[in-house]
């Protein structure tokens, strides 16, 4: 079965892939004539409601195209940290982009409690339905940044379902086994392929 992925986060359609296809997916971006949708982000005040503009606007985008029918697939994420009162929240995005990992780390400078998860709401679509997922990974903000892989908050995030390393640490599979997207996807993919009884 295809979903097509309306994201221009490659690092996310390759997450996305390598959670899915064991299951019997196969995962591309969402691609009409050469052109990737560029969603605009309403300043909401949740993830969820983020991701639902999302899915309207890929609906929109492929509207009379050959892809009208096909399975579209959105996600959105954030990083929630506990002494920050859930900040950046569904603004990190814009937090990653103005004051970065460094910034974070200031903000957190001398704070004790560390506390922060990953959220992402996954949305999938198609003809007659819309189905939502969600995933949590809880963790904690680490005093610096460590390890080059993964994208966004990956090295300041250290995940309570790992070993003390940071997600920039972790391998793409270790990533996938663990991660907010991960959980938001398997909701998803249950919803589309239920496990028989
Ligand atoms: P969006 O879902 O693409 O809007 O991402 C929101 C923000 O969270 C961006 O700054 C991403 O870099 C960051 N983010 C989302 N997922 C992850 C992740 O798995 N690891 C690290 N940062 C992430």
């Amino acid at each position: 079965m295809r979903i097509l992925f309306a994201t221009g986060n490659e690092n996310k359609v390759s997450e996305a892939s390598s959670i899915l296809s064991p299951l019997g997916y196969h995962v591309e971006t969402l691609v009409v004539n050469g052109i990737k949708p560029e969603f605009i982000e309403p300043q909401a005040d949740g993830i969820e409601a983020v991701a639902l503009s999302k899915i309207e606007q890929a609906r929109e985008f492929v509207k009379g195209t050959q892809l009208e029918s096909s399975i579209i697939l959105v996600e959105d994420s954030g990083l929630f940290i506990d002494s920050l009162g859930g900040f950046p929240g569904p603004y990190s995005s814009y937090v990653e982009k103005t004051i970065g990992l460094p910034g974070i780390l200031q903000l957190m400078s001398g704070e004790p409690a560390r506390g922060a998860e990953f959220r992402a709401v996954a949305i999938v679509s198609g003809e007659g339905f819309t189905f939502t997922g969600e995933g949590i990974s809880p963790g904690e903000i680490s005093n610096e940044m460590i390890g080059q892989m993964g994208f966004g908050y990956d090295p300041i995030f250290i995940p309570h379902d790992g070993d003390g390393r940071t997600c920039g640490e972790l391998s793409p599979e270790e990533k996938s086994s663990i991660s907010h997207r991960a959980k938001a996807l398997k909701v998803v993919s249950e919803f589309l392929n239920p496990p028989s009884k």
